[in-house]
């Protein structure tokens, strides 16, 4: 902190002021125009060139209504190639548009444009879009606001106002040089310096008073807001709190859940949660401290920094005068709460109400177990790694760390030209079964490939998510896209396959796209596989994801004509 007497005139108001205006009319298509651009941006005493779309940071919203059509061009002035995810969106039958470069689509060539083009079917809540080459995500990314269908109403009281609170990292350093050296050298990346709210790093960081200035944000007594909370961090899951009040969960990830209070919440890379606030009648003060810090059960080095914003009152409902002196950061569970993470976790239930049914597959047609974790690859001869014991480090599922191939992986697989592209063993368990969360074993080393599974149209899956304790037990944001998956169940050690399935919540599990797999446990996970493309599963930590913790399914096409992945848009880019 620069000083005490900077924190008390630093102000990071939250914007708690109408969000959007409300659109017109159901089944409309809502244009955009996402312009990759460098722009200067001052944080941390220093002004840094980053990527942004259309010169923001955090980038644009995109708003549209549950039936609507998004088109988004997106236009690379950007010397990187870059493709953009749309983070949680299904994609029904759009998989040219999921934006994962290397599996649905080539990366976008500096100076070269692609049209993204999608329906949003069946999910209203919160989402966001990010960068999905590289760590572009650390400074392209944005929320996806999804409203109701015209005159239908939220499965709760309705909010006088909505706000997107969007967590993030900020790097001093060029995020680009951090992982290439990191996957040069084999060791750890360096961590953050910092995270952000809505893209600013508040009060407790140094120089974060200004630029801050411009958001005006004043919430009123007594009223209801509905905060739609995105954890776009890199590589850290998130506690947040506001001081003095309590929240209550009403959806995740897009879906509505079975309402619940909490203080508390944890949030992690690339989960969404809406909560409601209810500011107070009487507040003793206008304003009150709201924080975030990492959860982590890792064993290396985390940004350990804690993030803190402003919620303010409106003055003139308020007759005492206050200021934030004195006021105080809320309480966030230690760093390692690990208990308090699962109880929260098990506390996100389906609504599994006649209006929003919990659709889980009973009956499972394909059974996978996919171990997730660390391991290393050697050190090329000649060189110095500082990996594990002079090893490099990798991630994987299965002991297959994935590789990009040099084409896109549903372009190749549309066009029948897998060869020398991909292979379709990927392994439905562990080649080597061992004592996944017990001591591990001496050889951590991963296979290397580019491996997939495949599905018929509509197959039933569960997927049993294994941590592993290779190089440090950790919890692991995974990650489907083209679907959204039921957490039927979740459990610490190793997953029992005889005592443990009985357990298994078919009734109201929670709908979601991003589960975090419990530190040393595991999450067991249903979906049904009627989306036809190439979809990805992977760690929401992009470290892990650039080491290949990573996987991909490829769901063949239905028999019915509206069960078959169209033909690539001609403006595909390609390799
Ligand atoms: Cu939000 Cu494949 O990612």
């Amino acid at each position: 902190m620069a000083s005490s007497a900077a924190f008390f005139v630093s102000f990071l108001y939250i914007v708690l002021f109408s969000a959007f205006a409300t659109a017109q009319q159901t089944g409309r298509t809502r244009h955009y125009k996402f312009n990759v651009q460098l722009h200067n941006v001052a944080r941390l005493c220093k002004t840094k060139t980053i990527l942004t779309v259309n010169g923001k940071f955090p980038g644009p919203r995109i708003v549209a209504r549950e039936g609507d059509r998004v088109v988004v061009k997106v236009v690379n002035s950007a010397p990187n190639n870059v493709s953009i995810h749309w983070h949680g969106v299904r994609q029904l039958l759009s998989g040219w548009a999921d934006g994962p470069a290397y599996v649905t689509q080539c990366p976008i060539q500096s100076g070269q444009s692609y049209v993204y083009n999608f329906t949003i079917i069946g999910q209203r809540g919160t989402l966001w879009w990010h960068a999905h080459i590289s760590w572009l995500r650390a400074t392209i990314y944005g929320p996806i606001i999804i409203l109701p269908i015209q005159n239908t109403s939220y499965p709760f009281p309705k909010p006088h106002k909505e706000v997107p609170i969007i967590f993030g990292e900020w790097w001093n350093a060029d995020t680009e040089a951090v992982i290439n050296q990191a996957l040069q050298t084999g060791g750890g990346p360096n961590v953050s310096d910092a995270y952000t709210i809505n893209g600013l790093p508040g009060p407790s960081y140094n120089c974060s008073a200004n630029g801050t200035k411009n958001l005006q944000a004043e919430s009123e007594t007594g009223k209801t807001y509905l905060i739609r909370l995105i954890n776009a961090a890199l590589n850290d899951d998130l506690f947040f709190r506001i001081s003095n009040h309590t929240l209550t969960v009403v959806e995740a990830d897009a879906v509505y859940v079975k309402p619940f209070e909490t203080d508390i919440v944890l949030i992690a890379p690339g989960q969404t949660t809406n909560v409601l606030l209810k500011t107070k009648p009487n507040p003793t003060n206008s304003t009150f401290l709201m924080a975030a810090r990492p959860y982590f059960t890792g064993q290396g080095t985390f940004d350990n920094s804690t993030v803190v914003a402003i919620l303010e009152y409106e003055k003139r409902h308020i007759s005492t005068s206050s200021s934030i002196t004195g006021l105080h950061i809320p309480t966030l569970p230690p760093i390692n709460a690990t208990s308090f993470v699962a109880n929260f976790s098990n506390r996100f239930r389906s609504l599994a109400s006649a209006r929003f049914p919990a659709n889980v597959p009973e009956t499972v047609d394909k059974k996978f177990f996919f171990t997730v974790g660390l391991g290393s690859n050697p050190c090329p001869k000649n060189a110095t790694c500082q990996g594990p014991n002079g090893t490099k480090f990798a991630a994987s599922v299965n002991n297959i760390s994935f590789t990009n191939p040099t084409t896109a992986i549903l372009q190749s697989y549309f066009f029948n030209q897998s060869n020398g592209v991909y292979t379709t063993d990927f392994p439905s368990a562990p080649l080597v079964p061992f004592n996944y969360t017990g001591t591990p074993p001496n050889n951590t080393r991963v296979a290397n490939g580019t491996k997939a599974v495949v599905l018929p149209f509509n197959t039933t899956v569960e997927v049993v998510l294994q941590d592993t304790s290779i190089l440090g037990a950790e919890s692991h944001p995974l990650h489907l896209h083209g679907y959204n998956f039921f957490v039927v169940g979740q459990g610490f050690g190793n997953f029992d396959p005889k005592k443990d399935p009985p357990n298994f919540n078919l009734a109201d599990p929670v709908e979601r796209n991003t589960i975090g797999v419990p530190s040393g446990g595991w999450a067991a996970i249903r979906f049904r596989a009627d989306n036809p493309g190439v979809w990805m599963m992977h760690c929401h930590f992009e470290v892990h994801f650039s080491w290949g913790l990573r996987m991909a399914w490829i769901v063949l096409d239905g028999k019915m004509p509206n069960q078959k992945l169209p033909p690539p848009p001609l403006d595909l880019p390609k390799c």
